[in-house]
Formats: structure tokens, sequence, C-alpha cells
């Protein structure tokens, strides 16, 4: 299994010229690159026919399983151009893992670790001029599994696809690393007990959309959900996970109750916090809690963090009943220090102490 070979169809690649202006600004999740990996798997055959085929639109049956019932799961991931040329990606075999984690609550088949992270390999390699070299610049890889099977029974999907596309990506919020404020989404949730909110599976976004769009016409970046019975428990915002900061350094960060995604950047940044000594708890956090903590000075910064977002500080949390701002629009000082010991190690410029790099 883990031996299949990926296949290459090269693709009509564009000038160089064309690639660089593309890459100049790309922004995030526009532009894709000249190739994608597809891998087959069917409960008989299992994996087969991997391939690294031109980037472009699929064949799919109006009938396959993935569009009438949502069998859908997906990773988030980076490839980086280190400052000597090389690329690495970051704890790929944590995504892989998840990915898996993701694939048994929706029923569809696991993937082998070996064979996510030799497809990951095999693309970025292909693409390798697509990996971008400007500030806070990289290459965003979008593995994802889609149920395709004709069929409109409602049942597990017996045939399925995984994919890897790749699109080279600035930073997620535009404006570069400053304070985005974020909506407290209290009367529509995301996940619920029991439910999918822990897998990274297309209905959790699709449910997120509503609320981020009453959050954009309030002027916010994010949605804040916090758990549905009691609307005060925080779990996670539409796309990242949530720290706040003491003012005695202690970091907080909800524990993974079930609804949330066990985010990668997460459990980076709490052994990156912990190697400096700080005490981070994790552990059901209310937004009662924390307006009593900015209110009385000892709550001093909050901030996102995930794949896309990277570490992005918050500077503001809204709902209909309250605003308050916080660290006066400008970042906290040990979010801002966190982040760049983080990308720092994914960049190349600090030590992977802990092996999270995987050259390419
Ligand atoms: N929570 C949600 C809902 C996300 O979509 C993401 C992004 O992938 C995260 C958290 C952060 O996860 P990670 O750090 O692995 O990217
Ligand atoms: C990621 O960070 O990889 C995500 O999937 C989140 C999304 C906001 C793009």
């Amino acid at each position: 299994m883990t031996e299949l070979a990926f296949t290459h169809t090269e693709a009509e690649r564009m000038s160089a010229a064309a690639r660089d202006a593309l890459l100049a600004d790309p922004g995030f999740g526009n532009v894709f690159t000249e190739h994608m990996v597809s891998v087959i798997w069917t409960k008989d055959a299992g994996w087969h026919n991997a391939e690294v085929i031109p980037y472009g639109p699929i064949p799919m049956d109006p009938a396959s399983s993935v569009l009438h019932y949502g069998q859908e799961i997906f990773e988030g991931m980076k490839a980086y151009r280190r400052a000597d040329g090389s690329i690495v990606t970051f704890r790929p075999e944590a995504n892989a893992r998840r990915l898996n984690e993701s694939a048994v609550r929706l029923a569809l088949p696991e993937i082998p670790e070996e064979l996510f992270v030799a497809a990951v390999q095999a693309l970025v390699s292909v693409d390798a001029d697509w990996v971008p070299s400007g500030a806070d610049q990289s290459l965003y890889l979008r593995p994802f599994m889609i149920a395709d099977e004709s069929f409109l029974g409602v049942r597990a999907a017996e045939r399925a696809r995984f994919m890897i596309i790749a699109s080279p990506a600035g930073p997620y919020f535009s404006g570069g690393v400053k304070p985005v404020s974020i909506w407290l989404s209290q009367d529509l949730s995301r996940a619920g007990r029991g439910g999918t909110g822990a897998a990274k599976c297309g209905g959790n976004y699709a449910a997120s959309l509503l609320p981020q769009q009453v959050a954009a016409e309030n002027g916010c970046q994010q949605v804040l959900f916090t758990d549905s019975a009691t609307v005060d428990t925080i779990d996670e915002l539409g796309g990242m996970n949530l720290f706040l900061v003491r003012a005695d350094g202690t970091l907080l960060t909800p524990r993974l109750n079930g609804n949330i995604l066990d985010g990668i950047t997460r459990r980076s940044l709490i052994q990156l916090a912990e190697d400096r000594g700080h005490t981070v708890e994790q552990r059901d956090i209310t937004v009662s809690e924390w307006r009593e903590g900015v209110a009385n000075g000892s709550i001093t910064e909050a901030f996102a963090c995930g794949t896309a977002a990277v570490i992005t500080p918050i500077g503001q949390l809204k709902s209909p009943g309250f605003a308050i701002d916080f660290g006066a629009g400008a970042p906290g000082a040990l979010t801002m220090s966190l982040r760049e010991e983080l990308t720092g190690i994914q960049f190349g410029t600090r030590e992977d102490r802990h092996n999270w790099l995987t050259e390419i």
C-alpha cells in the first residue's frame, strides 16, 4: 500500500515571468499551482491510482454522494521557502493523523500516513517554483477527501478520492499583522455535543458562513463560537483556535472538548510557551471570565491561531450587547514574540528543536 508510486503527467507550464507576476501578491486562496494530486479509494481495491496530474476540473457524476450528503474532509498546511532556497513542510504527519481522525468521524476511509506525506512531497517537488519567497508568503496546501460514489442511498460511500491542491499565499487577513475584531455568535452555532465539531469537514464551515456574514456586517473579521447551550463557554473561531494571555504570563486556551479542532498551531504554541516556562491552562473558559479579566487588568492579550491565520492578535470582541477593546489597537507582546518564534522555526531562522520540519 505505502509503496504506491505516483505517476506524473506534466502540465503545460506558464512562463517564469507570468508565474512571478502571480506570486508577487497572491492574497489567500486565489491562485493555484500547475499540478494536483489524486488518489482513488474503493471498498474492494483500497487506495490506488496515485497520480500527480495537471491542475484542472475533475469529472464528477451529479449523483456523487459528496454533492448530496457532504461526505467530505480536508486539511490545511503550508510549505515554506527558507532563505537558502530550500523548502520545508511543518508537521505534515500531524495533518495526516488529523485527516484520518476526521475520516473516521465522516465514515470515509483512512489513508496511510506515509501515502499522505508522500503525496505532499510529490506535489511540492513538482510545483517547487510556486513556493513563494516574499515576507509572510508560503505555499498553502489543501489536502481533501470526497466521497464520489454515484448512489443516493444514505450510507457511507464505497468510493472516495483523495486530492491535494496547492495555492501560493500571503497573509490570510489583509493589512499585515494588526489586531482583528471578532464577533460573538450567540444565536447561530457551529457544533454541539456528539457532532462533527472536532473533525475538519466541509459541513462545519458551511455552518459558519452565515454567522461569518453577520460578523462582517458588524465590522468583524472572524466569528467566535461558544458552547451552544451556555453561549458563554468559548469553543473557537470559524477557522482558528483562540488563546488568552494573563498579566502573569499564563496562557489560557479552551480544552479539546470534542467541539473544537485540535489545531496543530495551537499544539505547537502550547509547546513553545511551556518551553519558555509559561503555564498553559487548557480548560473551559467563558466569555464572562474574559470580559471580567479585561476589566480588572488580569487578562492582557488575546490571539487567534491556525495554519492560515498563523498568529493573529485580537483587538476587539463584539456582540449585539457589548464591544470590548484590548491593547489599545496594538498587538500583545507575548503574542508577537510567540509569532516570531513559530514563524522563525518555519522559515528556518530559528532552530527546529522539536523536529517539526520535513525537507522537500
Ligand atoms: N479551528 C478551525 C475551525 C480551523 O479551521 C483551523 C484551521 O485549520 C484551526 C482551528 C487551526 O488548526 P491548525 O492550527 O491545525 O491549522
Ligand atoms: C487553515 O488554517 O488551514 C484553515 O483551514 C482555516 C481556513 C480559515 C482557511
